[in-house]
């Protein structure tokens, strides 16, 4: 692997950029069901408005580049063959990895440059990674494998951030940036695979869902994500099952002796109960304000049961609750990261300054705010 040089750089042959086409994919919020993917279970996320763009231009060598302007450094490239190398490390293991996936497959790939960028706020718990490995995919497949359908595509990105990248996240971000559509939430059942889309305008009931990032570092690939992984998978096999999934009836939970793991199967048991209930609300067309009760239901649970809130998100949420939202809760993997609270359209302001003024208090870095609209899934820009 080399990395480009100054001569080398992404901007600097910009007008070569994308010759074949751009392609985008969203970031995303999940409305409810965390930690529940891993778990065969339940979630509801919408796209972001928020992207990553990935630019093509086909090459006449075995080569493939990748360039990031969110990163410095210009290009880095490889043989094709070649990305197997242990050398390519950091941000480039993302897309090189979607690369790899497509060959692992038996998907011949000619060389290429894929220049990325894009607006989705890293390490803020909303699945910049994923926006950016689906980018790729769906420019790939599209350009090089036309008979690949969207399910194998989530798995060629799934399964490029578990196997190289090497975080055991669950398809939750995958699915969400490849699948969702704009002005819904997508309703997900991770066993089945089934999925549906659920409308989902706030607008039309003079609501919002504010998205308010905490700036404090979020970062799965540390051990915690995985440890509540394995002791989901310890609770399941005590319990006599596959997967929490199975598990319908809070009380079964009381069997485990462990309480660490009664508390984390609790988490999951319960959660995937809140996402069926908020479907059955929104399929129903009922007042969006009713759901408000169950996200914060969710928070207290991932808060106190799955114990993967920190105290900026457990702020934010109680600063939102307190001054007008009808319901708040932390959003993704947890350990730092985003919220997100309903609230009405006109108190969107008044609620985000609320929290910045709790931040200051609290001697927190300041957050950053922005108000969340169902947008679409990945696809091709130009
Ligand atoms: C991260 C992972 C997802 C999911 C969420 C929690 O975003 O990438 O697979 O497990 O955490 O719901």
């Amino acid at each position: 692997m080399t990395k480009g040089g100054s001569a080398e750089t992404a901007k600097g042959d910009s007008a070569e950029l994308g010759r074949d086409g751009v392609w985008a994919a969203p970031g995303r919020v999940n409305i409810i069901g965390e930690h529940t993917d891993y778990n065969g279970g339940y979630m509801l996320p919408i796209a972001l408005p928020h992207t990553v763009s990935c630019a093509v231009t086909r090459r006449a060598d075995e080569t493939v580049r990748v360039s990031s302007r969110q990163q410095d450094g210009g290009w880095v490239a490889a043989p094709i063959d070649g990305l197997d190398d242990a050398s390519i490390t950091g941000w480039a293991r993302y897309p090189l990895g979607v690369v790899r996936e497509f060959q692992r497959r038996g998907y011949r790939l000619p060389g290429v440059d894929l220049a990325l960028d894009g607006n989705v706020p890293a390490g803020a718990g909303l699945s910049s990674s994923a926006a950016v490995e689906c980018a790729v995919a769906v420019a790939l497949r599209d350009l090089f494998a036309p008979g690949i359908g969207d399910d194998e595509l989530v798995d060629i990105a799934h399964t490029a951030e578990n196997d190289y990248v090497g975080v055991p996240s669950g398809i939750l971000d995958q699915s969400a940036s490849i699948h969702c559509t704009a002005g819904h939430a997508l309703f997900l059942d991770a066993n089945t695979g089934a999925r549906e889309q659920v409308p989902f305008d706030l607008a039309a009931s003079e609501l919002a869902l504010l998205v308010v990032d905490t700036n404090a570092p979020h970062q799965l690939v540390g051990g915690e994500y995985a440890e509540r992984r394995t002791q989901c998978e310890r609770a399941a096999a005590e319990l006599g099952v596959k997967l929490l999934r199975e598990i319908t009836d809070p009380s079964a939970v009381d069997r485990l002796s462990d309480p660490v793991l009664r508390r984390r199967a609790r988490h999951v048991v319960t959660e995937n109960a809140r996402v069926l209930e908020v479907v059955q609300l929104l399929s129903a067309g009922s007042d969006p304000r009713l759901i408000g009760p169950t996200l914060s239901a969710a928070h207290a649970s991932l808060r106190d049961d799955f114990e993967v809130s920190t105290e900026e998100l457990d702020t934010a949420v109680e600063i939102a609750c307190a001054t007008g939202a009808y319901g708040a809760r932390m959003v993704g993997g947890g350990f730092g990261g985003s919220i997100i609270a309903l609230v009405d359209a006109a108190a969107v302001a008044g609620i985000a300054a609320n929290i910045d003024d709790g931040f200051l208090r609290h001697a927190f870095a300041p957050p950053r705010s922005f108000v969340a609209i169902a947008s679409a899934g990945a696809q091709r820009i130009g």
